[in-house]
């Protein structure tokens, strides 16, 4: 394990304690015991790359500059904050979709002695994060600016995961009406906000920066998210769930995944009454009939090609900024996902 990751962790364990010892709630042994087990089991057993990025990116602000360990300390809580934010969307994305595995293990909600209160452990989640902000960031000059940006992404994200859902009951009347335009507008919100424009924006207000000048880094960061969401997409169908840790459940959800988006659009008359016929059916025959359908339209192809088309238009607005660390920032987010597997 990377010395950064392995410095990261160590950031968790210190933070939990902080939580679990919050003198704002008289914890009995049991209650405190199943707060930790719901973070253990939700928090930190993802990639990472969001939490991480944080560091990254204020590394590369920095510009070789030596680090001290208090402001590692405070990357790393920061980073942990997003961690938290995505455990907190997760946790109730997954009761909402439906889904059976996450980073491979079963869904909190699918533990026989969890289920619904799974829901409020969402809620609790989601709480850490303005404790987590008091405990270590109430005396810095930039905190009141923190707390709006967690807010404002929090809302984007649940605006968006409102869209992603709402969307379906119109795709149940007319499958014609998922579109790129309107899966492009579900998945800047729903991911794009929180998982890239989010940890550079908490790298730039611990340098001190004024959001508000960042508008070309944020519009380039939300392209990557958005071409990271299409990658999910395609994952969830064409992904190997022992690599991606769950189990894809876009097609009996009915969702306006990029994969049905291409789908419609290249489908002729007779492959798209199949599609309407089997699109959004919890039946694994019809989910396969689907996947059937995606191959003889050579959907894997279309996503090649997407993807490299995607990456090299990235690459040239980031080519076209003219800070070398800003560039540093963004390339280094765009190779952590470029061809990802999971
Ligand atoms: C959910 O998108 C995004 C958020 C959690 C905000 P998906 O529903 O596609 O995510 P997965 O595929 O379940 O991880
Ligand atoms: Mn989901
Ligand atoms: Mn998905």
């Amino acid at each position: 394990m990377s010395d950064l990751k392995s410095k990261f962790l160590k950031v968790y364990d210190i933070l939990k304690s902080d939580l679990l010892n919050d003198p704002a709630f008289e914890f009995t042994d049991v209650s405190r015991q199943w707060v930790e087990r719901m973070l253990d089991y939700n928090v930190p057993g993802g990639k990472l790359n969001r939490g991480l990025s944080v560091i990254d990116s204020y590394k590369l602000l920095k510009e070789g500059k030596e680090l001290t360990e208090d402001e590692i300390f405070l990357a790393c809580a920061l980073g942990w904050c997003i961690e938290w934010l995505q455990a907190y969307f997760l946790v109730l994305d997954d009761i909402m979709d439906g889904s059976h595995t996450r980073r491979g293990q079963p869904c909190w909600f699918r533990l026989p002695k969890v289920g619904l209160i799974a829901a409020n452990d969402g809620i609790l989640l989601r709480n850490h994060i303005p404790r987590i902000l008091k405990k270590h960031f109430r005396g810095k000059p930039y905190y009141v600016d923190l707390l709006d940006l967690f807010n404002e992404v929090e809302f984007q994200t649940a605006c968006g995961q409102m869209i992603d859902l709402i969307t379906t009951l119109e795709g149940e009347k007319d499958l014609n009406k998922y579109s790129i335009a309107l899966h492009h507008r579900i998945v800047q919100y729903k991911t794009a906000y929180y998982s890239f424009y989010l940890p550079v924006a908490c790298a730039l207000l611990m340098m001190g920066e004024n959001l508000e000048n960042y508008t070309d880094e944020k519009n380039i960061l939300i392209e990557m998210g958005t071409y990271f969401q299409v990658q999910d997409d395609y994952l969830d169908c064409f992904g190997a769930p022992e690599v991606i840790g769950k189990i894809g459940t876009d097609i009996a959800d009915y969702k306006c995944s990029w994969l049905v988006v291409k789908a419609v659009e290249l489908a002729n008359e007779e492959q798209k009454k199949l599609l309407f016929e089997n699109y959004g059916k919890e039946d694994p025959a019809c989910v396969a009939i689907v996947k059937e359908l995606y191959n003889s339209l050579n959907l894997q192809g279309v996503f090649e090609e997407y993807e490299s088309k995607s990456y090299e238009k990235l690459i040239s607005s980031i080519d076209a900024h003219p800070s070398k660390a800003v560039q540093g920032v963004l390339k280094s987010f765009l190779a952590k996902i470029y061809k990802r597997q999971k």
